[in-house]
């Protein structure tokens, strides 16, 4: 260990220059800031201790509270993760969320970076290079850029190179961020405006404090500052900044080099994403306005009738009795006759998801209450001693659970346990969790000066009251609102999935709409209130990959949109992108016009079955791809720049396509009008998955694709790839008959003629199936065998799952694209053992495309063997 702290070098930063290029910064001026001196410097094998002493005299302090002594930490996470934790020495009991870090075991640590900090007397600096390109990851300087005082915490992480710079969320907003400030507090801002970075009041439900920057050298590091403070980012050229208004400063940073790498190394110290049901990968249909549950079976025999698969159905608070969680509206969806009808619909394969509130009315008649007050679980009113804090949400005036409360887990787990035993849902959808009030503050109080945005030294965006629980509340031990805000929703979906996975022992699929850094462990997200527009449309495809940056890979948007009226056009291009989202839902909002698939005509019904049914046929590689994310982190609906991040064009274009997995591009429709259009295409070789026709662009690596409708998405599959599709797909009318389905491998070969697959296989249910390794995952390599053949290698890598009799029970065809010779004989090879399969043959020599009928044969989908395929007699 020793040996580390030569990696070690501390080197004075007298007098450094770096260009400063940033926006935003209008109310600092140096005479606010409070430059810091360092009074020690420790360095020990876990990595650096700094101790440094605010330098303002006394008599010319200018500004309120500024914090007199701060300790330091760096730590070497991993070899490409670093940790950068600034507290107050003397109050190590400042706010900090609390949250575990994965934390690397350090010994075994060489740190691919380099730490530098000035030394003792001098100012306190912290440079932090990355070895390979000596780039800075994280340089402050407390003279010119940082500021530690009580509410107003302010660093600019200072990069010597210019960036792109995604995340920051929540918000709408192009996927690569304009230079310009960027409010982060969890706020359920009706309208969901655009933010450009203007004027930082266009923050939406969640906190997501974490970028990825991308400079000219198409290097990637990303940076995550952990704090749940009200707080304004500040995106400038070469610089991102954080002016927050508590808490501590304790950031983590991430070398890269790739984009993907960075996801990796921040999604391993916040965790992976959560694996959902598997029917929760299928098609969900939803609305605000099902008035009663009539009208509501009204939909689902719709959807039988008209021969449309239907996995999961929604009741948003049109269920419940005057707005109460778990009640039922006794004259429009009687429970009784409810529950028996969601049981008959479980006998069908399909399930229901209701919606819940976090708002409880504080009426005496309303158990769900007296048992909250009883326990004492509510967050408490900041004027009046020993009462909850009261806001208005649909129910009227309403109060708050408070998670930091022990005692609210039990409550909480068993107002759910007594719902379940009324009604059995098979997911929920947490709601309004910012959390929402209708008002600003406590109901009968005006919010204290202290908080309001006229004393509070720095105020991001708007006044952090509007529409929020009033900030002044208290929770469990003290906690308060102010600090603790926006960690609700995250805090909320956990204690509500432990009711699926440690309660009922299943997995658990949770839908919120608030959430924190790491809420993707536990839950799913869609992006809210969306319009029924193009543009909406098309910041769908920016929100699903941000929250894959944030570790949600189960991501979504209301298809069709939510405000406003939606036309066929405009739903039917939806439901051809939407029903590749991650989380696949039409929602709708109270006053608009129906927008299910047969709401319109011809076209909208035949794109929809015909997109759903898409979805269906490449089933088994999107749950396989989502499975991956919760195994090893990283994001499926993914950014096509990502998987070719040297190629600024894809990243500049980012919403005309984007990447399922490693294996399948997608060019969605995005405007209105069109029916095909000019479509860039990374440098690589691309089939269409549909046809296996070779992609062949022109100089500018464009190609026309058609975008008929009605009809499917144009998607193609990268030569190099296997990817499974299933036979039943056009038939099923669920998820749980699909299982039954054969297997087709679709084969895109590479320009070695090679291609390979992966699948994972499991029982798409169990809580513990990745820690208890319940899953077989096999590996799939189409190669060169010899001078006459080629050979289809099945290769389980792990065996924890045994599929049932008649799940998934055979490969039943394969289709090579890119192959150049008919193939005239196959052979399975298996221990040793050559059999002839009587297969069947088409060639279609002009594509280049093989087709191989094995219909007649079992050919197990997850045990060793080999198939010989031979292209010559
Ligand atoms: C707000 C949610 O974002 C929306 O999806 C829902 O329909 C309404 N609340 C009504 O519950």
């Amino acid at each position: 260990m020793a040996n580390l702290h030569a990696l070690i070098t501390l080197v004075v930063l007298f007098g450094s220059t770096f260009a400063w290029d940033f926006l935003g910064y209008d109310d600092i001026d140096a005479a606010t800031l409070n430059p810091y001196q360092i009074t020690s410097v420790v360095t020990n094998s876990y990595g650096v201790v700094v101790l440094a002493q605010n330098a303002t005299a006394l008599s010319t302090k200018n500004n309120e509270d500024p914090i007199e002594s701060l300790t330091v930490n760096i730590t070497y996470i991993t070899s490409q993760t670093f940790r950068v934790k600034i507290t107050d020495t003397n109050n190590p009991k400042r706010w900090q969320v609390p949250y575990a870090v994965q934390n690397g075991n350090a010994a075994a640590i060489i740190p691919l970076y380099k730490v530098v900090v000035g030394q003792v007397g001098s100012p306190l600096t912290i440079q932090i290079t990355r070895n390979s390109d000596s780039k800075n990851l994280f340089y402050i300087n407390s003279y010119t850029t940082f500021m530690y005082n009580d509410k107003d915490i302010f660093f600019t992480n200072s990069f010597n190179y210019a960036v792109k710079v995604m995340g920051l969320g929540e918000r709408v907003s192009t996927f690569v961020l304009s230079p310009g400030t960027y409010t982060l507090w969890a706020q359920d801002r009706g309208g969901s405006p655009v933010d450009y970075g203007a004027d930082g009041k266009e923050n939406l439900y969640s906190s997501q404090p974490f970028y990825i920057a991308i400079d000219n050298n198409y290097t990637a590091h990303g940076g995550f500052f952990l704090n749940s403070n009200a707080m304004s980012a500040i995106v400038a050229k070469k610089s991102v900044g954080f002016r927050t208004t508590g808490g501590i400063i304790d950031y983590f940073g991430f070398l890269g080099p790739e984009p993907e790498d960075v996801l990796l190394q921040y999604h391993n110290v916040i965790g992976y994403p959560t694996l959902v049901p598997y029917w929760a990968l299928g098609w969900h249909q939803s609305r605000w306005g099902y008035q009663n549950l009539t009208y509501l079976q009204g939909i689902v025999n719709n959807y039988i009738t008209n021969n449309i698969p239907l996995d999961v159905i929604w009741t948003d608070i049109d269920y419940m009795n005057k707005f109460y969680d778990f009640t039922f509206d006794p004259v429009n969806y009687p429970q009784v006759t409810f529950t028996k009808w969601v049981q008959s619909l479980q006998l069908l394969g399909k399930h229901w998801v209701p919606i819940v509130d976090c708002g409880i009315p504080n009426d005496n008649t309303y158990s769900v209450y007296t048992s909250g007050v009883a326990s004492n679980v509510f967050i408490q009113s900041a004027y009046v001693v020993n009462t909850p804090t009261v806001g208005q949400v649909w129910p009227g005036n309403s109060v708050y659970p408070d998670w930091f409360n022990p005692a609210t887990s039990n409550w909480w787990l068993n107002q759910l346990k007594s719902f379940q035993s009324t009604i059995p849902f098979s997911g929920l959808w947490l709601d309004m969790n910012e959390a929402s009030n209708f008002i600003t503050g406590e109901v009968g109080h005006t919010p204290p000066s202290i908080i309001n945005n006229l004393t509070m030294p720095y105020t991001p965006g708007d006044d952090i009251n509007t529409k929020t629980i009033d900030v002044a509340s208290t929770h469990y031990s003290g906690i308060l609102e102010y600090d603790a805000h926006s960690l609700f929703g995250s805090m909320e979906a956990a204690i509500t999935n432990s009711y699926f996975t440690n309660t009922l022992k299943t997995r658990a699929f949770i839908l919120t709409r608030s959430s924190f850094p790491g809420s993707g462990r536990v839950a799913s997200k869609w992006t809210g209130d969306n319009y029924s527009s193009w543009s909406y449309l098309q910041y769908s495809i920016t929100g699903i990959f941000d929250f894959g940056l944030y570790g949600i890979s189960h991501g979504g948007a209301d298809i069709c949109g939510f405000f406003g009226n939606t036309n066929e056009e405009l739903c039917s291009r939806w439901m051809q992108l939407g029903t590749l989202y991650p989380f696949s839902r039409n929602h709708n909002s109270y006053n608009s016009i129906p927008q299910e698939p047969w709401a319109f005509g011809e076209t909208l019904l035949q794109t929809s079955s015909l997109s759903i049914r898409n979805r269906y046929s490449i089933f088994l590689y999107i749950s396989t791809g989502m499975f991956l994310t919760s195994l090893n982190g990283g994001a499926f609906f993914r950014p096509t720049f990502f998987d070719y991040p040297s190629d600024f064009n894809l990243l500049n274009n980012a919403t005309a396509h984007f990447m399922l997995g490693d294996s399948i591009l997608v060019h969605p429709c995005i405007w209105p009008g069109v029916t095909g259009t000019d479509s860039y295409f990374p440098y690589d070789i691309y089939y269409d998955f549909f046809s296996g026709i070779f992609v062949q662009t022109n100089y500018d690596n464009n190609m026309y694709i058609d975008m008929p409708l009605p009809g499917v998405i144009p998607m193609h599959i990268r030569g190099g790839r296997i990817v499974p599709t299933l036979d039943s797909a056009n038939s099923v009318q669920n998820l749980q008959s699909l299982r039954s389905s054969n297997i087709t491998m679709v084969v895109a070969l590479n320009g070695n003629l090679q291609a390979f697959g992966t699948i994972v296989f499991d029982d798409g249910l169990s809580a513990n199936t990745i820690s208890s390794t319940l899953y077989t995952q096999v590996q799939y390599n189409y190669n060169y065998f010899n001078e006459t053949a080629d050979v289809f290698v099945v290769n389980p890598l792990t065996t924890g799952y045994t599929r049932p009799t008649g799940e998934f029970p055979s490969i039943s065809n394969i289709v090579i694209y890119g192959c150049a010779v008919g193939p005239q004989k196959i052979y399975k090879l298996a221990g040793g053992v050559l059999t002839p399969l009587n297969a069947y043959f088409l060639w279609d020599p002009y594509n280049g495309i093989c087709r191989i009928y094995l219909g007649l044969y079992i050919l197990p989908p997850d045990q060793p063997y080999q198939l010989i395929i031979n292209y010559f007699n």
